[in-house]
Parts: C-alpha cells; structure tokens; sequence
C-alpha cells in the first residue's frame, strides 16, 4: 500500500485530489450548478427556461457575451453565422482521405484543429474581433459535421442556406439529397432547439477543463476547442449518449431484459456500468435529463413514431430507482441517457450523437475560453503530483544489465 503521509511529507504540500473531485481551478460567472438541489443556470436563467424560450444562438450568444441579445444584436449574430457557413473548399477534400468508418468524432476534432491553419490571424488578436470568431467556429462546426455525416454515406453535400434557422439548416445540410427531398418538421426543429440548449455549458466539466488546460497555455481558440472534443469523445463524458443507445439495443435485441443489466451494474465484479446513469456533481435527477425525457415524449408523439427503446429505458430508470444501490449512491439519469432517443428519432446515426452534444457545448467552451483569456489573474493550468516511483538508481550500462 501506498504510505501517502510519508510521500506528502517528502513532496512538500501537495493536495491529492485524484479527479479533482473537490478542487476549485478557476473562478467563473458562466454556469451556476448545485448538484445537491438540481439547479442549473447560464449567466443567472434558469436552463429549462431558456430552452423553453430561447432559440439556441439566443443561448450562444447569451453563454459567450454574458447577456441575452437584443433583436438588433441577435439579427446581426445571426447574419455572421449565415456570412461564416461554408467551409474553404479545400478542407472539404480532407474529408476524402478519412477512412471510410473513421468516427466522426475524430474527424469532427481534426477538421476544427485545420481551422486554425486556415484561419491563422486568430493566433494573433483573437479577442479584437470575438463576434466573427466565434460565428465562424459554431457555423462551420455545423457544416462540418452535416458533410463529415453526408461524406461517410457517400453522398453529395447540402450546403448550407440563408433562408433557414440554425437548427433546420443542420437538419437540411444532414437530411436533404437530389433523389429525396427533406421536410423540415417544426416539431423536429423544436427538439433539436431544446437539447442543443440543455448541452450548451456545464462549468468545469472534463472536456471544459480540458478546453480551459489547453487555453491556458494560450493556445489559440480552435486548437483547445480541438481538445475539448476529444475530451468529450469518451464513454464516461459525452460518449455515453451512444452507448446509452448501444447498451438499449443490446437489451431490446436480447428479449427485453433489462433487469439483467441492472444486476450486472451494481456487481462490483463487473466493469459494467449503467451508461447514462450517475453523474459526479448530481446528487439528484440531472435537470436537463428531466426536460430531455419530456422533449422525447413529445417529438415521438409529435411524429407519430413509437420507438421500444424508449419505453425499455423507462422501465429500466424506474427499477434501477426502486434499487437502493442506485438510491444509496445517488445515481440518477444523467443528461445523456434519453437524449440518443430523440436523436434516433430526427434520423441520426448512433456514431453522430456525441458530434451532437459537442454541437450544443460549444457555446460553453467558446465562454470558458474566452473567459480565461480575458481574466489578468489567469495562469497557466500546472497541477502537481505525489510522485510513487523508485528513488534514485544506480545507472547499469545496456550490457551489463541482467
Ligand atoms: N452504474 C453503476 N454504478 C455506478 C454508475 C453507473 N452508471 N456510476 C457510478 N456508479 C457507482 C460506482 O461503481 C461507485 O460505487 P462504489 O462506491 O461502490 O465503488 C459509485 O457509484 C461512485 O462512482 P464513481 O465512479 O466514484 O463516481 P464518479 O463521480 O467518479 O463518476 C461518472 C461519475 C463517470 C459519470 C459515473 O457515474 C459513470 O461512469 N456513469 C456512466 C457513464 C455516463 O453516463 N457518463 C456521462 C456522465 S454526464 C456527462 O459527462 C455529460
């Protein structure tokens, strides 16, 4: 066993908190969030307000500029975000040398990096001119994942429109094609509206931080927004809506036992976890989960679909919440577990939902960035280690060694 008073005591003061479980990094008047109550605000608005009311760049802006917009300002936002749809024609050769089954994810995190190289002067003054900037990050990220969905199917892209909103144009430049044309469903809109709004931030969340480490060592806006969609790629993070829908399936395919799943969750042999269930800061129902689910009844009903994935989550959330492991432990629903039902239901494919969620957080990480480029007491991100390795060692030459 680790002697850890003895190591702190050889290492200086150092606290050990293995997952930052309770450390503070920074300062931040973006997301309020209390875990214990369920309570989540951007800038002060209570979340499912927002997403009630507000148009998802609403929220965009409101998340980056710290205030919502007036008409004026939003119209104006919103014709930078019609300006910056397209993407250079030559990064959309890129999308040609990805392996045919590359994750959208990694090309979705490539292709925003590459953005730097076309785009170099953000290195340069990237807060003289924060309006283009981030228009230019939220529409562009928009295209590349429609043409990432519509390369992979080998299909020709949709350019964007102007005439369109900035959900019913994600919709089109996904769904549309010359043999079959889309019909944008308000209700279908809707949706996506809401839970792109539910995403939008989650303070010092793992692909946060990441966006906020890589920023600190002020590395321009595409690159640490790079990172964070790498950080969100994982299966405890943002990844979990894919498996969420992976672990359903599995469930429905083998006969609909989803007791089954629960029992294997809560043996501590097993590595298996319930994904879509737990959350390190919830101690209660997740909030955004509560209004996803709702939002799920209703674009099902709306669209005259019945989904039996849908109805197996239910029943498993409403067992596992009988179940004093899940009780004991505070393991609720989190935002992700109902949120890959609606996205089945709009028509995307499972490997396109965590390019989802990254859509809805990028206002937060666009925030949090900026937030930290814009505060003088910001420092480089640097935490230090209890090191457990072998002290100091006699070096034997290569031929020597045993
Ligand atoms: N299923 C079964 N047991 C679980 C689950 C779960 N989904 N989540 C946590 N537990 C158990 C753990 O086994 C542990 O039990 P123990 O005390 O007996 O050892 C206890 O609950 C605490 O779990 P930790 O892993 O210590 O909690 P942590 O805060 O580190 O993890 C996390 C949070 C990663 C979200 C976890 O709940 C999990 O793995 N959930 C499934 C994946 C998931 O849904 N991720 C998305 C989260 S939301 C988001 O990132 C957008």
């Amino acid at each position: 066993a680790i002697d850890i008073r003895r190591l702190r005591a050889e290492t200086g003061l150092v606290t050990l908190d293995s997952g930052y479980m309770n450390t503070g990094a920074c300062t931040s008047s973006i997301t309020y969030l209390d875990g214990e109550r369920g309570v989540l605000r951007y800038r002060g608005y209570a979340v499912d307000e927002l997403a009630d009311k507000c148009s998802f760049v609403e929220v965009a802006y409101l998340l980056v500029h710290g205030t919502l917009p007036t008409r004026r300002q939003l119209t104006h936002f919103s014709r930078l975000l019609g300006r910056y749809a397209l993407i250079h024609e030559d990064m959309i050769h890129f999308f040609d040398r990805f392996p045919p089954h590359a994750h959208p994810m990694a090309i979705l995190s490539s292709m925003v990096n590459a953005l730097s190289t076309f785009y170099p002067e953000i290195t340069e003054n990237p807060l003289e001119n924060l309006d283009c900037m981030v228009a230019r990050l939220l529409s562009k990220v928009r295209t590349i994942a429609a043409f990432s969905y519509k390369k992979s199917i080998g299909h020709p892209l949709v350019y964007p429109r102007h005439d369109l909103s900035y959900c019913a144009n994600f919709l089109n430049m996904m769904f549309d094609s010359p043999v079959q044309p889309y019909e944008i469903r308000p209700e279908a809109v809707a949706a996506l509206n809401k839970v792109l709004i539910l995403h939008g931030d989650h303070e010092q969340n793992c692909s946060t931080s990441t966006v906020r480490i890589v920023g600190s060592a002020r590395v321009n806006l595409y690159a640490s927004i790079s990172a964070g969609i790498s950080a969100l790629w994982g299966p405890l993070h943002g990844g979990a809506n894919q498996a969420v829908v992976e672990m359903l399936e599995r469930i429905y395919n083998g006969g609909g036992d989803f007791r089954k799943y629960v029992e294997m969750a809560k043996d501590p042999s097993s590595l298996f976890r319930l994904s879509g269930f737990g959350h390190r800061v919830y101690k209660t129902y997740d909030p955004r989960a509560r209004v996803i689910k709702k939002t799920c009844d209703d674009l099902l009903e709306a669209l005259n679909v019945s989904d039996p994935l849908l109805d197996i989550a239910k029943e498993l959330e409403e067992y596992a919440l009988k179940d004093d492991y899940f009780l004991e432990r505070n393991l609720y629903p989190n935002v992700d577990f109902y949120s890959g039902i609606i996205y089945r239901a709009l028509g995307i494919p499972k490997n396109m939902f965590t390019v989802m969620f990254a859509l809805g957080r990028l206002p937060g990480w666009i925030a949090h960035w900026k937030e930290l480029w814009d505060d003088p007491e910001s420092r480089l991100y640097r935490p230090r280690q209890i090191y457990t390795g072998p002290g100091a060692r006699e070096f034997v030459p290569l031929d020597d060694r045993v």
